[in-house]
């Protein structure tokens, strides 16, 4: 009886671990850079569009453009996490212009949001740099929101 048992409690552990294994799988093709950029898109069209445009090009000595943006396409994302998370009124030059247009925090965006939209501006309008992740973003935002 003991046997059984034990035989039926590692049947169930292997058929467990079948499952994990051929969970992963799926689960890292729905966050493939492909798809966070693509996921970006959308997030973009909704919510930076109007002020930085189509194009990325920005409304000039107003919304400042993202094609060609130095900080953009920088090594160092937690600058840009940031601009996203609480906004920009700092009037420093970017890339040697000023301008005069404020913009607002997008923290009410979920870090996925975040991290899809700043994916896909670093892969769109000519630019081209490594994605932005979920846990890039969460360590920027202090407070966890999925
Ligand atoms: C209301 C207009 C407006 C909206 C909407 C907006 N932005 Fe901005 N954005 C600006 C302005 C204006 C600045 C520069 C502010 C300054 O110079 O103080 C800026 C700056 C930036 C920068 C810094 C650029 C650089 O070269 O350093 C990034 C990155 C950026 N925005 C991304 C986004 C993303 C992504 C969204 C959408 C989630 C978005 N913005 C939505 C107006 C906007």
């Amino acid at each position: 009886m003991k046997k059984i048992v034990i035989a039926a409690t590692l049947f169930s552990v292997a058929c467990l671990l079948v499952v994990a294994q051929t969970k992963k799988p799926v689960q890292k093709t729905a966050d493939s850079p492909a798809a966070s950029i693509e996921r970006g898109r959308g997030v973009y069209q909704r919510e930076c569009l109007s002020c930085h445009q189509a194009d990325g090009g920005g409304v000039p000595h107003m919304n400042p453009p993202l094609a060609g943006s130095t900080d953009v396409v920088g090594v160092d994302k937690k600058k840009i996490i940031g601009i996203v998370l609480h906004g920009m009124t700092d009037r420093i030059p970017l890339d040697d212009e000023y301008y005069s247009n404020n913009m607002a925090s997008h923290a009410n965006l979920t870090n996925q949001q975040i991290a899809d939209v700043l994916s896909f501006v670093r892969n769109s309008f000519g630019n081209k740099a490594d994605v932005v992740t979920l846990a890039e973003v969460a360590a920027v935002r202090v407070g966890k929101k999925k």
